[in-house]
């Protein structure tokens, strides 16, 4: 099964991956978790892609297209994967096409902008290992410590108020197009994102198998 992950920054795309993961027993691909740690690694795509991730804009889509191409070339993404945060332009969509790959479901979750600002207010993520918190709607057992890996957890940068306006302004321009592209395939479903992260798991892992 190859599923894509589409919504908005904040939406709940990598919370469900999390989830999708373990039962379907599938590799997450975020696209975003890849481009931190190359930052954080000062490797030459990342040291290209920080500009445009600190200001809430997307990085080129050569390079995130090359990046996703290396990694569902990979052993553990030949039974399927998930993919959380691409495409995000209709040309990367059109890559995606043009490499061959069957895309089963597109799951849209559908979050208002509102929402999003309050829960990227109060999330907390782990730069080692992806995990994703919030201070009141998901913590962590002790806090500021990942569940998963025990490394520190952290406010990612582009979770600052002004950049998350315009990380929305990015994805309704450039990002939400994708739902029309993906309808015109009979592949979209979009799940309405419930105020708790269980909900929201029940109705996109009925989308899934529905
Ligand atoms: P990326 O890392 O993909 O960020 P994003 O799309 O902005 O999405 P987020 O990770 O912020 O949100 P999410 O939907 O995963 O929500 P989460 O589950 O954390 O990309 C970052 C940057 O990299 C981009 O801006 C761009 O520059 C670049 N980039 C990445 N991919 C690219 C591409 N393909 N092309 C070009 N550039 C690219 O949930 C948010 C919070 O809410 C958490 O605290 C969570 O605990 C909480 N929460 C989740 N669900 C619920 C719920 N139902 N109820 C209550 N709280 C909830
Ligand atoms: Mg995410």
């Amino acid at each position: 099964m190859n599923l894509i992950l589409l919504g908005a920054p904040g939406a709940g795309k990598g919370t469900q991956a999390e989830v999708i993961c373990k039962a379907l027993n599938i590799p997450t691909i975020s696209t975003g978790n890849m481009l931190r740690a190359a930052v954080k690694a000062g490797t030459e795509y990342g040291l290209k892609a920080k500009a445009a991730m600190d200001a809430g804009a997307l990085v080129s889509d050569d390079i995130v297209i090359g990046i996703l191409k290396d990694r569902i070339a990979e052993p553990d993404a030949q039974n399927g994967f998930i993919l959380d945060g691409f495409p995000r332009t209709v040309p990367q969509a059109e890559a995606l096409d043009a490499m061959g790959v069957t895309i089963d479901k597109v799951v849209e979750i559908n979050v208002p902008d509102e929402t999003i600002k309050q829960r990227l207010s109060g999330r907390r993520v782990c730069l080692d290992c992806g995990a994703t918190y919030h201070v009141d709607f998901k913590p962590s057992k002790v806090e500021g410590i990942c569940d998963v890996c025990g490394k520190e957890l952290v406010i990612r940068k582009d979770d600052q108020p002004e950049t998350v306006i315009s990380r929305l302004k990015t994805y309704h321009e450039q990002t939400a197009p994708l739902k029309h592209y993906y309808s015109a395939q009979g592949k979209l479903v979009t799940v309405e994102g419930q105020e708790s992260v269980e909900e929201t798991s029940k109705l996109t892992l009925a989308a899934i198998n529905g």
